[in-house]
Protein backbone atom coordinates (compact mmCIF):
# COMPACT_ATOMS: atom_id res chain seq x y z
CA UNK A 1 0.00 0.00 0.00
CA UNK A 2 1.08 3.55 -0.37
CA UNK A 3 -0.81 5.89 1.56
CA UNK A 4 -2.47 9.29 0.62
CA UNK A 5 -0.80 12.08 1.86
CA UNK A 6 -2.95 15.03 3.71
CA UNK A 7 -1.82 18.29 2.53
CA UNK A 8 -2.88 20.49 6.18
CA UNK A 9 -1.16 23.06 4.20
CA UNK A 10 -3.71 23.18 1.25
CA UNK A 11 -6.47 22.30 4.36
CA UNK A 12 -5.30 25.14 5.90
CA UNK A 13 -5.16 27.72 3.14
CA UNK A 14 -8.62 26.86 2.16
CA UNK A 15 -10.00 27.40 5.67
CA UNK A 16 -8.11 30.52 5.63
CA UNK A 17 -9.36 31.85 2.85
CA UNK A 18 -12.69 31.28 3.97
CA UNK A 19 -11.89 33.12 7.07
CA UNK A 20 -10.24 36.11 5.58
CA UNK A 21 -14.37 36.74 4.02
CA UNK A 22 -16.03 36.24 7.90
CA UNK A 23 -13.41 38.35 8.90
CA UNK A 24 -13.98 41.00 6.23
CA UNK A 25 -18.00 40.98 7.11
CA UNK A 26 -17.60 41.74 10.73
CA UNK A 27 -15.29 44.46 9.46
CA UNK A 28 -18.58 45.83 7.69
CA UNK A 29 -19.96 45.34 11.15
CA UNK A 30 -17.46 47.37 12.72
CA UNK A 31 -15.30 44.38 14.74
CA UNK A 32 -11.82 43.62 14.35
CA UNK A 33 -10.70 40.76 15.99
CA UNK A 34 -8.05 40.97 18.22
CA UNK A 35 -5.47 38.67 19.62
CA UNK A 36 -2.89 38.91 22.45
CA UNK A 37 0.25 36.39 22.50
CA UNK A 38 1.77 36.63 25.59
CA UNK A 39 5.90 34.94 25.44
CA UNK A 40 7.58 34.93 28.67
CA UNK A 41 11.26 34.17 28.23
CA UNK A 42 13.57 32.86 25.04
CA UNK A 43 12.93 30.08 24.10
CA UNK A 44 13.52 29.24 20.84
CA UNK A 45 11.00 27.06 19.61
CA UNK A 46 8.39 29.42 21.24
CA UNK A 47 9.49 32.31 19.83
CA UNK A 48 9.30 30.79 16.02
CA UNK A 49 5.79 30.09 17.12
CA UNK A 50 4.79 33.30 18.36
CA UNK A 51 6.37 34.90 15.46
CA UNK A 52 4.11 32.86 13.39
CA UNK A 53 0.88 33.86 14.87
CA UNK A 54 1.48 37.37 14.83
CA UNK A 55 2.37 37.17 10.73
CA UNK A 56 -0.87 35.05 10.72
CA UNK A 57 -2.98 37.46 12.27
CA UNK A 58 -1.36 40.00 10.35
CA UNK A 59 -1.97 38.51 6.63
CA UNK A 60 -5.31 37.85 7.43
CA UNK A 61 -6.52 40.61 9.23
CA UNK A 62 -6.87 39.97 12.81
CA UNK A 63 -5.94 42.66 14.97
CA UNK A 64 -2.47 41.53 16.79
CA UNK A 65 0.07 42.40 20.04
CA UNK A 66 2.70 40.34 21.21
CA UNK A 67 3.94 41.15 24.24
CA UNK A 68 7.35 40.01 25.23
CA UNK A 69 8.50 39.47 28.50
CA UNK A 70 11.96 39.10 30.05
CA UNK A 71 12.90 35.21 31.99
CA UNK A 72 13.12 36.34 35.58
CA UNK A 73 9.21 37.45 34.97
CA UNK A 74 7.24 37.20 38.63
CA UNK A 75 3.93 35.42 38.59
CA UNK A 76 2.65 38.90 39.93
CA UNK A 77 4.00 40.62 36.58
CA UNK A 78 2.36 38.03 34.78
CA UNK A 79 -0.97 38.50 36.26
CA UNK A 80 -0.94 41.87 35.70
CA UNK A 81 -0.51 41.61 31.94
CA UNK A 82 -3.29 38.84 32.20
CA UNK A 83 -5.96 41.30 33.81
CA UNK A 84 -5.01 44.66 31.17
CA UNK A 85 -5.62 42.13 28.70
CA UNK A 86 -8.68 40.71 29.80
CA UNK A 87 -9.89 44.05 30.53
CA UNK A 88 -8.91 45.57 27.30
CA UNK A 89 -11.69 45.60 24.57
CA UNK A 90 -9.58 45.47 21.42
CA UNK A 91 -8.70 42.10 22.57
CA UNK A 92 -11.04 39.65 22.03
CA UNK A 93 -8.77 36.49 22.85
CA UNK A 94 -4.97 35.60 24.52
CA UNK A 95 -3.14 32.94 25.32
CA UNK A 96 0.06 32.55 27.66
CA UNK A 97 2.64 30.61 25.31
CA UNK A 98 3.52 27.41 26.97
CA UNK A 99 6.49 26.22 28.43
CA UNK A 100 6.80 29.40 31.09
CA UNK A 101 10.10 29.43 33.39
CA UNK A 102 10.02 27.45 36.78
CA UNK A 103 8.79 30.74 38.76
CA UNK A 104 5.58 30.82 37.18
CA UNK A 105 3.06 28.35 37.90
CA UNK A 106 1.18 27.38 34.29
CA UNK A 107 -2.28 26.37 36.42
CA UNK A 108 -2.36 29.45 38.07
CA UNK A 109 -1.42 31.69 34.88
CA UNK A 110 -4.26 29.52 32.73
CA UNK A 111 -6.66 30.50 35.50
CA UNK A 112 -6.34 33.89 35.44
CA UNK A 113 -7.31 34.57 31.91
CA UNK A 114 -11.14 34.97 31.99
CA UNK A 115 -12.24 31.45 29.90
CA UNK A 116 -14.37 34.30 27.21
CA UNK A 117 -10.49 35.03 26.03
CA UNK A 118 -8.68 31.74 26.43
CA UNK A 119 -8.56 30.85 22.73
CA UNK A 120 -6.39 28.06 23.63
CA UNK A 121 -8.72 26.53 25.48
CA UNK A 122 -6.66 25.70 28.56
CA UNK A 123 -8.82 27.22 30.83
CA UNK A 124 -11.04 24.36 32.79
CA UNK A 125 -14.13 26.09 32.19
CA UNK A 126 -13.70 25.34 28.42
CA UNK A 127 -11.76 22.29 29.13
CA UNK A 128 -15.04 21.41 30.85
CA UNK A 129 -17.32 22.68 28.15
CA UNK A 130 -15.24 20.46 25.42
CA UNK A 131 -16.10 17.52 27.28
CA UNK A 132 -19.56 18.11 28.01
CA UNK A 133 -19.81 19.17 24.43
CA UNK A 134 -21.05 22.90 24.83
CA UNK A 135 -20.22 24.59 21.47
CA UNK A 136 -19.35 27.63 22.97
CA UNK A 137 -16.32 26.41 23.64
CA UNK A 138 -12.80 27.25 22.65
CA UNK A 139 -11.78 23.84 21.51
CA UNK A 140 -7.81 23.61 21.98
CA UNK A 141 -6.05 24.17 18.26
CA UNK A 142 -4.17 21.05 17.93
CA UNK A 143 -6.79 18.66 18.37
CA UNK A 144 -9.43 20.85 17.02
CA UNK A 145 -7.56 21.43 13.73
CA UNK A 146 -6.76 17.09 13.70
CA UNK A 147 -10.30 16.95 13.65
CA UNK A 148 -10.92 19.28 10.71
CA UNK A 149 -8.44 17.50 8.54
CA UNK A 150 -9.98 14.37 9.35
CA UNK A 151 -13.44 15.75 8.15
CA UNK A 152 -12.32 17.80 5.18
CA UNK A 153 -9.90 14.94 4.18
CA UNK A 154 -12.85 12.79 4.23
CA UNK A 155 -11.81 10.45 6.82
CA UNK A 156 -14.95 8.43 8.43
CA UNK A 157 -14.73 9.29 12.35
CA UNK A 158 -18.01 7.91 13.20
CA UNK A 159 -17.57 4.51 14.62
CA UNK A 160 -13.77 3.75 13.78
CA UNK A 161 -11.95 3.72 16.80
CA UNK A 162 -9.28 6.20 16.95
CA UNK A 163 -6.16 5.58 19.31
CA UNK A 164 -4.46 8.56 20.52
CA UNK A 165 -0.57 8.01 21.83
CA UNK A 166 0.12 10.90 24.52
CA UNK A 167 -2.23 11.84 27.13
CA UNK A 168 -1.63 15.59 27.21
CA UNK A 169 -3.45 18.29 28.20
CA UNK A 170 -2.88 19.86 25.06
CA UNK A 171 -3.26 17.13 22.41
CA UNK A 172 -4.04 13.77 23.96
CA UNK A 173 -6.85 14.44 26.63
CA UNK A 174 -8.88 16.99 24.25
CA UNK A 175 -8.36 15.14 21.37
CA UNK A 176 -10.34 12.18 22.80
CA UNK A 177 -13.00 14.42 23.95
CA UNK A 178 -13.66 15.89 20.48
CA UNK A 179 -13.56 12.89 19.00
CA UNK A 180 -15.80 10.54 21.15
CA UNK A 181 -18.95 13.74 20.89
CA UNK A 182 -22.01 12.56 20.02
CA UNK A 183 -21.70 15.24 17.03
CA UNK A 184 -20.91 15.43 13.48
CA UNK A 185 -17.21 15.06 12.61
CA UNK A 186 -16.82 12.78 15.76
CA UNK A 187 -18.72 9.47 17.47
CA UNK A 188 -15.64 7.64 17.26
CA UNK A 189 -14.50 5.12 19.66
CA UNK A 190 -11.49 6.34 21.36
CA UNK A 191 -8.54 4.44 23.39
CA UNK A 192 -5.92 7.43 24.74
CA UNK A 193 -2.49 5.40 25.29
CA UNK A 194 0.52 6.42 27.33
CA UNK A 195 4.03 5.72 28.78
CA UNK A 196 2.61 2.76 31.00
CA UNK A 197 0.38 1.07 28.61
CA UNK A 198 0.91 -2.38 28.77
CA UNK A 199 1.57 -4.05 24.70
CA UNK A 200 1.37 -0.74 22.99
CA UNK A 201 1.66 -2.25 19.91
CA UNK A 202 -0.93 -4.26 20.52
CA UNK A 203 -3.33 -1.07 21.22
CA UNK A 204 -1.87 1.22 18.68
CA UNK A 205 -2.38 -1.51 15.97
CA UNK A 206 -6.54 -1.66 16.91
CA UNK A 207 -6.68 2.00 15.63
CA UNK A 208 -8.51 2.68 12.17
CA UNK A 209 -7.36 5.78 13.18
CA UNK A 210 -3.46 6.56 15.10
CA UNK A 211 -2.78 9.65 16.34
CA UNK A 212 0.35 9.67 17.69
CA UNK A 213 1.55 12.78 19.98
CA UNK A 214 4.13 11.56 22.15
CA UNK A 215 7.31 14.26 21.47
CA UNK A 216 9.41 11.08 20.86
CA UNK A 217 11.07 10.95 17.30
CA UNK A 218 9.87 8.30 14.85
CA UNK A 219 8.31 6.04 18.10
CA UNK A 220 5.38 4.81 16.18
CA UNK A 221 6.80 2.00 13.60
CA UNK A 222 5.25 0.55 10.44
CA UNK A 223 4.67 -2.73 12.89
CA UNK A 224 2.60 -0.36 14.81
CA UNK A 225 -0.22 0.48 12.60
CA UNK A 226 -2.89 -1.26 11.44
CA UNK A 227 -2.58 -2.20 7.86
CA UNK A 228 -5.15 0.55 6.11
CA UNK A 229 -5.27 2.94 9.08
CA UNK A 230 -5.21 7.03 8.86
CA UNK A 231 -1.90 7.99 10.43
CA UNK A 232 -1.76 11.79 11.86
CA UNK A 233 1.56 12.60 13.00
CA UNK A 234 1.49 14.86 15.79
CA UNK A 235 5.45 15.12 16.47
CA UNK A 236 7.68 17.84 15.50
CA UNK A 237 10.91 16.89 17.03
CA UNK A 238 15.21 18.19 15.91
CA UNK A 239 17.04 15.42 15.31
CA UNK A 240 20.80 16.34 14.03
CA UNK A 241 21.67 15.98 10.82
CA UNK A 242 24.87 17.62 9.34
CA UNK A 243 23.88 16.81 5.79
CA UNK A 244 20.92 20.18 6.61
CA UNK A 245 21.25 23.83 6.42
CA UNK A 246 20.55 24.27 10.22
CA UNK A 247 22.20 21.64 11.73
CA UNK A 248 18.70 19.96 12.32
CA UNK A 249 15.62 18.81 10.66
CA UNK A 250 12.02 17.87 11.89
CA UNK A 251 10.91 14.44 12.21
CA UNK A 252 7.69 13.36 13.43
CA UNK A 253 6.80 11.11 15.97
CA UNK A 254 5.91 8.69 13.03
CA UNK A 255 8.62 6.52 11.02
CA UNK A 256 7.31 8.23 8.08
CA UNK A 257 9.18 6.69 4.80
CA UNK A 258 7.93 3.19 6.38
CA UNK A 259 4.40 3.59 7.70
CA UNK A 260 3.59 5.12 4.77
CA UNK A 261 3.50 1.81 2.87
CA UNK A 262 1.43 0.34 5.67
CA UNK A 263 -1.05 3.76 6.41
CA UNK A 264 -3.96 4.50 3.53
CA UNK A 265 -3.50 8.41 4.29
CA UNK A 266 -1.11 9.65 6.28
CA UNK A 267 0.21 13.61 7.21
CA UNK A 268 3.96 14.65 6.68
CA UNK A 269 5.68 16.62 8.57
CA UNK A 270 6.42 19.41 8.24
CA UNK A 271 3.34 20.01 6.24
CA UNK A 272 0.62 18.10 8.26
CA UNK A 273 -1.13 19.19 11.64
CA UNK A 274 1.21 22.01 12.27
CA UNK A 275 -0.01 24.87 9.40
CA UNK A 276 -3.44 23.62 10.51
CA UNK A 277 -2.61 24.54 14.41
CA UNK A 278 -2.18 28.37 13.97
CA UNK A 279 -5.46 28.27 11.61
CA UNK A 280 -7.23 27.22 14.48
CA UNK A 281 -6.14 29.75 16.60
CA UNK A 282 -7.26 31.99 14.02
CA UNK A 283 -10.86 30.75 13.77
CA UNK A 284 -11.02 30.68 17.92
CA UNK A 285 -9.97 34.60 17.44
CA UNK A 286 -12.57 35.18 15.06
CA UNK A 287 -14.89 33.07 17.38
CA UNK A 288 -14.19 35.28 20.56
CA UNK A 289 -14.69 38.45 18.12
CA UNK A 290 -18.18 37.10 17.58
CA UNK A 291 -19.06 35.94 20.67
CA UNK A 292 -17.87 39.07 22.50
CA UNK A 293 -20.04 41.25 19.84
CA UNK A 294 -22.16 38.87 19.56
CA UNK A 295 -22.28 39.45 16.09
N1 LIG B 1 3.02 25.46 23.53
C1 LIG B 1 2.89 24.42 22.67
N2 LIG B 1 1.67 24.42 22.11
C2 LIG B 1 1.02 25.48 22.61
C3 LIG B 1 -0.29 26.01 22.40
O1 LIG B 1 -1.11 25.49 21.64
N3 LIG B 1 -0.58 27.13 23.11
C4 LIG B 1 0.29 27.71 23.96
N4 LIG B 1 -0.10 28.79 24.63
N5 LIG B 1 1.50 27.24 24.19
C5 LIG B 1 1.85 26.13 23.51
Amino acid sequence: MHARIIDGKAIAEGMRADLAKEIESLGEAGVTPGLAVVLVGEDPASQVYVRMKGKACDKIGIYSETIKLPKETSETELMEVIDRLNADPKIHGMLVQLPLPKQINERNVLLRIIPEKDVDGFHPVNVGKVATGDTTAFRPATPYGIQQMLIRSGVEISGAHAVIVGRSNIVGKPMASLLMQKADGANATVTVCHSRTKDLPGVTRQGDILIAAIGVAEFVKADMIKPGAVVIDVGTNRVDDASAEKGYRLVGDVDFDRAKEVASAITPVPGGVGPMTITMLLYNTVQAARQWSQA
